[in-house]
This record gives structure tokens, sequence and C-alpha cells, in this order.
């Protein structure tokens, strides 16, 4: 089964905690948090005293919370980000320098190390990682926004993922998805081996309420329906 996680980014900010309670009461088991620089990206996010809240209203819920660092030099705010409440931090594998040593500190400090890859980025970049993350975050679209198109290439890179970590004797690292998430693609995802899928819009922006969208998107993971496409 895969498990949903809600990308605050997308929240209504003015009722972060109440916006979250819903979604975690629905289905969603995790929180994930975008961090954004205005320069990895062409975008500014939040910081560390957001992420505080966030870890507040998760812990109630007993969901996990991920920070997805999407900035230059992350060693920088390793240790600040897991002090403020992250449990799993993704640094993203084009742009951190000595990255097997970000890895280890991210570890060192007590949170579980990931790496993100962009859609632009061949599988074969990551081969040397694997052993040393317990998740891959596949990006199903450039980072940078909300709300973008799913591409539709992401599915085979993670199904060929699935199959590069089981060769690899990897079974325990898992596939995370991030970008584009709805109830239209997550059935391919879930289908393709990702075991984690990370919503925005389709959680706090679609016409419906959190809680239905929430629920529309777990039961569309798992449709039979739309099994073999
Ligand atoms: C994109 C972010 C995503 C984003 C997902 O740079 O990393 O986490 O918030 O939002 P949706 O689900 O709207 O594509
Ligand atoms: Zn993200």
């Amino acid at each position: 089964m895969i498990q949903l996680a809600a990308s605050v980014l997308a929240a209504d900010f003015s009722q972060l905690g109440a916006q979250l309670r819903e979604a975690y009461a629905a289905g969603a088991c995790g929180a994930h948090v975008d961090v954004m620089d205005g320069q990895f990206v062409p975008n500014l996010s939040m910081g560390p005293e957001v992420l505080r809240a966030v870890r507040r209203v998760s812990d109630e819920a007993k969901a996990k919370v991920t920070v997805h660092l999407m900035i230059v030099q992350p060693d920088r705010f390793l240790e600040a980000f897991v002090e403020a409440g992250a449990q799993r931090l993704v640094v993203h594998l084009e742009h951190t320098h000595l990255l097997m040593r970000t890895l280890a500190r991210i570890r060192e400090l007590g949170a579980e190390a990931s790496v993100a890859i962009n859609p632009a980025t061949p599988l074969v970049m990551l081969e040397e990682v694997l052993p040393h993350v317990s998740s891959v975050l596949v990006m199903s679209v450039d980072p940078g926004f909300g709300g973008q198109r799913f591409q539709p290439s992401s599915v085979q890179k993670i199904a060929r993922l699935r199959r590069l970590l089981d060769e690899a004797r990897l079974s325990q690292v898992d596939i995370a998805v991030d970008g584009g998430i709805n109830a239209e693609t997550i059935g391919a995802v879930a289908r393709a081996g990702a075991k984690v899928a990370i919503a925005g819009s389709a959680i706090f922006n679609a016409r419906a309420s959190i809680a239905d969208n929430v629920r529309a998107l777990v039961a569309a993971a798992t449709d039979p329906a739309h099994a073999g496409e």
C-alpha cells in the first residue's frame, strides 16, 4: 500500500495546523516540507520555524516529517533543520557537493538520509549513493513550484529504480515520488513501485474538502479499475 504525505507548500498557512490535522485524520501519514532558497530553484519558501510548527502537529498524529532541501550548500543548514524537527532530510543529487559526506552527516545528526533526483538526471548517477540512503525521492516535476504537471516518464523511472534496488539487494530502500501527484497519476506510480506519494495541490487546493481529497487519493492509489494501464 502506498503511503500519502502532504506537501505543506500548498496549504493555507493561516490555517496550517488545522489543515494538517484534517489530512492526517483522513489517512495521510506524513508531512513534506519544501525548503527553497531562490537560488537552487527560482522560488522562496519556508525555513525552520514553520517546520517546528509542522512537527508539533505531526507528532500528535505520529506522522513523519520530511524536509526536502532545495537550497545551495545544504550542509550549512542540516543541523538547524534536524533541531527544528526533520526526521528525514532529502538533499539533491545534482547540487550537493561531496554528497557522501552530507548523507553521513544527516545520519550522524539522527535523521534518515534521502536523496532526490530531478527528471532530467539519469538513474545511473545514483548508483554509488544507493547503499547510503534509506529512500530515494524521484522528482516527477522540475522542483520549484507546486501545481505543475506530472511528467509521465517518471513512471518508468520508478519501475527501473525499483528493479535496480532489488537487484542490488537494497530492497529496504524506499522510493518516494514528488510533483503532480493526483487521483489520475497516483495509481501508476504506486504500481511502478513507489512506497510514498507526496501531494500538495491535490490535497490542499482541489475542489473538495481536504479530508475528501486525501480519501480520494488513497482510493485511487489502489483502484483495480486502472491496473495494467
Ligand atoms: C516541488 C515540490 C513539491 C510540491 C508538490 O518543487 O518539491 O513537493 O510541493 O506540489 P504538487 O503536489 O502541487 O505538485
Ligand atoms: Zn518537495
